[in-house]
C-alpha cells in the first residue's frame, strides 16, 4: 500500500517557475521584463489550478540561492512580488484561497514582509485551495532548521519520527507534492522541496514560463494521471 493511495489524485502540484530571463533575451527585453510577465503567468495558473480543484499549489518565487543574483534583479522582484499580493488579495479572497509562506521569509525586507503577513491574515479562511509561495526558501535549510528546532526543544530520540519530523518543516501537515512541474528546459530541483519531494512525480517543459499556460497545464496533468505510482510496489 503506498502511502498517499487514499488522496485523490493530484492533491498538490509545486512548480519551479524557470525561464523568465531566458524569455525576455528571446524578445531583446530586459530581464525585469520578463519576470513581469512571468506574474502574468503565475496569476494565471493560481485560478487555473483552482478551477481544476488542486488544494494545494506550491510557486517556487525566490530561492536562498537567488540573493546572488545582481541586487537591482532582487529588489526588481521583492517590488514584483509587492505588487503581486497587492494586486491578488482580492482575488484570492473571492476563490477562496489561502495565501501561506514557505522559506525563512522573516529575512525578507520589511516591506516584503508587511505584505506577506497582512495578505496571510486576510486569508486565512480561504478553504477551497493552499498557495504556498516559496520565499527565500532553501529544502536543505529547511532540513537543518527543523534539526535546529527539534534538539532545542529536547525531543527525546524514541519520539522522533517521520511524522514528528514533517511537522517541523514549513509545509507542517501539508501533503507532500504528488507532482513537481518545471520549465525553461532545466531538470533540477535547485533545492525545492528535498524532503517533501522524496515521491514526487517529475514534469519537465522546454517552455519558458512566461509562456506557459492553462493549456500547457492541462498537458501535465493529463500526463500526470497516466503516470503509475508505485511506492516501492509491484503496481496494477
Ligand atoms: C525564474 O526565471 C524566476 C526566478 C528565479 C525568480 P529566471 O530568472 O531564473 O530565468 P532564467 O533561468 O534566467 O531564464
Ligand atoms: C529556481 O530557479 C528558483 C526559482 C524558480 C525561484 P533558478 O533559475 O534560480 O535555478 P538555477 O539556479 O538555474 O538552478
Ligand atoms: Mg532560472
Amino acid at each position: 500500500m503506498g502511502e498517499n493511495t487514499d488522496l485523490p489524485p493530484l492533491t498538490h502540484l509545486a512548480i519551479i517557475m524557470d525561464g523568465n530571463g531566458r524569455w525576455a533575451k528571446q524578445r531583446g527585453l530586459s530581464r525585469g521584463e520578463g519576470h513581469k510577465a512571468g506574474t502574468e503567468t503565475a496569476k494565471e495558473i493560481v485560478k487555473e489550478c483552482r478551477r481544476q480543484g488542486i488544494s494545494y499549489l506550491t510557486l517556487y518565487a525566490f530561492s536562498r540561492e537567488n540573493w546572488s543574483r545582481p541586487k537591482n534583479e532582487v529588489n526588481f522582484l521583492f517590488d514584483l512580488l509587492t505588487q503581486f499580493l497587492q494586486q491578488e488579495e482580492s482575488s484570492l479572497l473571492e476563490q477562496s484561497i489561502k495565501l501561506n509562506v514557505l522559506g525563512d521569509w522573516q529575512k525578507l525586507p520589511f516591506s516584503v514582509r508587511q505584505v506577506v503577513k497582512y495578505v496571510c491574515n486576510r486569508t486565512a479562511g480561504g478553504d477551497q485551495m493552499t498557495l504556498n509561495l516559496a520565499l527565500n526558501y532553501s529544502g536543505r535549510e529547511e532540513i537543518v532548521k527543523a534539526c535546529r528546532e527539534i534538539v532545542s526543544q529536547g525531543v527525546s530520540p524514541e519520539d522522533l519520527d517521520e511524522s514528528v519530523f514533517r511537522s517541523y518543516l514549513t509545509t507542517g501537515e501539508q501533503p507532500d507534492p504528488d507532482l513537481i512541474l518545471r520549465t525553461s528546459g532545466e531538470y533540477r530541483l535547485s533545492n525545492y522541496l528535498v524532503f517533501q519531494a522524496a515521491y514526487a512525480e517529475f514534469y519537465f517543459t522546454q517552455k519558458y514560463w512566461p509562456d506557459f499556460d492553462a493549456s500547457e497545464l492541462q498537458k501535465a496533468l493529463e500526463d500526470f494521471a497516466n503516470r503509475q505510482r508505485r511506492y516501492g510496489g509491484i503496481g496494477e
